[in-house]
């Protein structure tokens, strides 16, 4: 049965065809663009004055009263908005784990080191699989087993690959993840093994896996769940809706998030669109998209404006956003543009400085979240963030990802040229097991406290 909820818009063409008709890479046969979910009510339709606009006075307290709902999808932080998400035929479909709901912490140290009144950090890497993937997942692998696939599949440089080997496990589906060998953290090597899904390592980088992925999804009835997969974006939009909400539906200024292959910020930035769209709140906050220097074509795009993004060789310890070559470099670009945002690049030692700030405000997150902090401090020495100004940076994995990165910080081997990481290296103390070496040891700590 044809789904009318909802079509799929070429981001390229402005081509609409239903949900069904799409090619199984997700691009357009004959120009490769992405695509985009497009409701009657979104903006992008010429008809949507004529539509039936979901209301956003009523929604606002159906959210707030499906908070004391025992269903599932009403508990998942993704389902209770799915107002703004019909993608499926039936929401009892929904294969959820309760993801989302994820907590907005202040930073209240970090805002003082940099002169901020008010900085915020989404931390979604509290998701159950500890990445932002999850929300995504639960949308586009809830599709999948809505339309019967038996087969998922993603490249991935390791959460994505987590968060759909979970979530394939709990729809019962069989899932095969395509990683860079050797160029993943091991939490999340681990999690696709736990939950079952066969693990290829490809003796290639991460845009080599994409490539191969790509061959193979062609051919065989395999459902695609890379981020080009636009059902990834339609749960990976309603971090949006939450921060609104949690903000009393007060907009922030800014909102910060790491780029890698470039379609968490679009999502977002889609979410906020549709929140002003229909009501919700009066204005969209400015998107900036961060990428380690290492792995940076967005940066070096926005500096060349060009008409093609050049894909480079990609290298950098926050292996998440080990990128050269990022799919959605175009939804990425068109949201920093249209809400007047920014795209910068930040070094390793900067990475890992502002990792380390980020644990010692009691969060933690992994190396790749962190380039939202590093770059939020260029963005105010650059007069492009004010310090009276709401700043939401958005952290996508927990610190447990990547224990290794944490571990060779504190012990001195990242960040070593700057002086600032000092302060806050913690490396283990070894002792001998007897009280006086205990105390000894704790009346250095604390002479150095003072
Ligand atoms: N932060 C983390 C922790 C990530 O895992 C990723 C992407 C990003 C940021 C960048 O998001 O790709 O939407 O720009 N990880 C993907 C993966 C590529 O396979 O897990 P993006």
């Amino acid at each position: 049965m044809p789904n009318a909820s909802h079509q799929l818009r070429c981001i390229g063409t402005g081509e609409r065809i239903a949900p069904e008709a799409v090619s199984s890479d997700f691009r357009d046969p004959v120009t490769g663009d992405l695509y985009e979910v497009e409701y009657p009510w979104s903006e992008t339709r010429e008809d949507a004055a004529a539509a039936r606009r979901p209301n956003a006075q009523a929604l606002r307290h159906l959210w707030a009263e499906r908070r004391d709902s025992t269903m599932p999808i009403d508990q998942s932080g993704v389902w209770r908005y799915r107002d703004l998400l019909p993608i499926l035929q039936d929401d009892n479909n929904a294969v959820t784990l309760r993801e989302g709901n994820t907590p907005l912490y202040d930073l209240p140290r970090t805002a003082k080191l940099l002169g901020l009144d008010f900085l915020l950090a989404k931390h979604q890497g509290m998701n159950p699989t500890g990445s932002f993937k999850d929300t995504g997942m639960t949308a586009a692998l809830s599709v999948a087993a809505e339309r019967g696939f038996k087969w998922v599949a993603c490249a991935s440089t390791g959460n994505t690959s987590a968060a759909m080997a979970a979530y394939a496990a709990r729809a019962g589906l069989r899932a095969i993840v395509f990683i860079p060998e050797g160029k993943i953290a091991w939490g999340k090597l681990s999690q696709s093994m736990d939950y079952g899904a066969m693990s290829i390592q490809l003796k290639t980088d991460f845009d080599g896996c994409v490539k191969m992925l790509g061959e193979i999804v062609r051919k065989n009835p395999i459902y695609l769940l890379n981020s080009v997969n636009p059902y990834r974006l339609e749960g990976q939009k309603t971090p949006a809706i939450e921060i609104c909400e949690q903000l009393d539906w007060q907009v922030p200024d800014h909102v910060i998030v790491p780029g890698g292959n470039l379609a968490n910020g679009s999502a977002l930035g889609k979410g906020f669109g549709e929140l002003k769209h229909l009501g919700f709140i009066d204005r969209v906050p400015k998107i900036s998209v961060i990428q380690a220097s290492g792995a940076n074509p967005l940066f070096q795009w926005f500096n060349n404006e060009e008409k093609l993004l050049h894909a480079v060789t990609a290298e950098t310890r926050a292996t998440a956003i080990r990128i050269g070559n990022p799919a959605s470099w175009r939804k990425a670009a068109h949201i920093i543009e249209t809400t007047n945002g920014w795209c910068e690049d930040v070094n390793e030692s900067e990475i890992a400085l502002a990792k380390a700030q980020i644990g010692a405000e009691g969060i933690g997150c992994e190396p790749a979240s962190a380039v939202t902090l590093a770059g939020l401090k260029k963005l105010m020495s650059q007069g492009r963030v004010l310090p009276g100004e709401r700043v939401v940076l958005l952290l996508t994995g927990h610190t447990l990802k990547d224990p290794e990165y944490t571990i060779d910080f504190h012990q001195g081997v990242l960040a070593a040229d700057m002086p600032e990481a000092a302060g806050y290296r913690r490396p283990p103390v070894v002792l001998e097991p007897n009280e006086s070496a205990v105390m000894k040891a704790l009346a250095t700590e604390m002479a150095g406290a003072l």
